[in-house]
């Protein structure tokens, strides 16, 4: 499997180097392209040059490089995972632009009839915001946001991490043992 990953400067750049460590233990390929303001938020939240994170995939791609091999419908490729996805590529991508590597790639795999996981992040949500999401959903795009739980009793911000990263895993059936399934707990009614 051969996943494109999008690291947009939306908060929660943890969910992206978390997501390319399990893939690369999963031995998913992966095309990663960054944006600048992601390149920020690397720096910022985690403390790291993105290049950190882009030695992780397979291949790494300049935003800017609109001739890269992922611009083309050409290439084959599972999908793509956006995250964390800020409200600015939401509304780009909502309407078709493709100014830059990253949205282009995205309406290739939109075009391609590829799936497409995007991790927004926002809050609150304005009405653009949500007529933007709505349009995604409609086109087919699969909107997960990293809106956590507590059913699975996380005790660390990895826990809460990890939840997320296992829904976009399962988005593409690769294994993982990153969360515990839920299984009906003995000894709690519920009536
Ligand atoms: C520290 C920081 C955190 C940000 N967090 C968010 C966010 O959570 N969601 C969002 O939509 N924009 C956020 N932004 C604003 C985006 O980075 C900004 O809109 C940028 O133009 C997005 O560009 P990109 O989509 O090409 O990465 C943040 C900016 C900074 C500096």
């Amino acid at each position: 499997m051969r996943l494109v990953v999008g690291i947009t400067g939306a908060s929660g750049a943890i969910y992206a180097k978390r997501l390319l460590d399990i893939l690369r233990e999963q031995k998913v390929e992966v095309d990663v392209i960054i944006t600048a303001p992601g390149k920020y938020t690397i720096q910022h939240e985690l403390g790291l040059k993105s290049e950190e994170l882009e030695k992780l995939a397979t291949t790494s791609w300049d935003v800017s490089d609109m001739a890269a091999d992922v611009a083309s419908g050409s290439q084959l490729r599972d999908g793509m995972v956006i995250l964390p996805c800020t409200m600015d590529m939401v509304a780009k991508m909502a309407h078709g632009i493709s100014d830059n590597l990253l949205l282009r790639c995205f309406n290739v795999m939109l075009k391609e009839n590829r799936k497409i996981v995007i991790v927004p992040r926002e809050t609150p949500l304005h009405e653009i915001h949500l007529e933007n999401l709505l349009r995604l959903r409609r086109l087919g795009v699969t909107i997960l946001p990293p809106v956590t739980t507590f059913y699975h009793k996380p005790t660390a911000i990895l826990d809460l991490v990890d939840f997320i990263i296992a829904k976009i895993l399962d988005q593409f059936n690769i294994p993982h043992t990153l969360i515990e399934r839920w299984k009906k707990p003995e000894g709690i009614a519920y009536e």
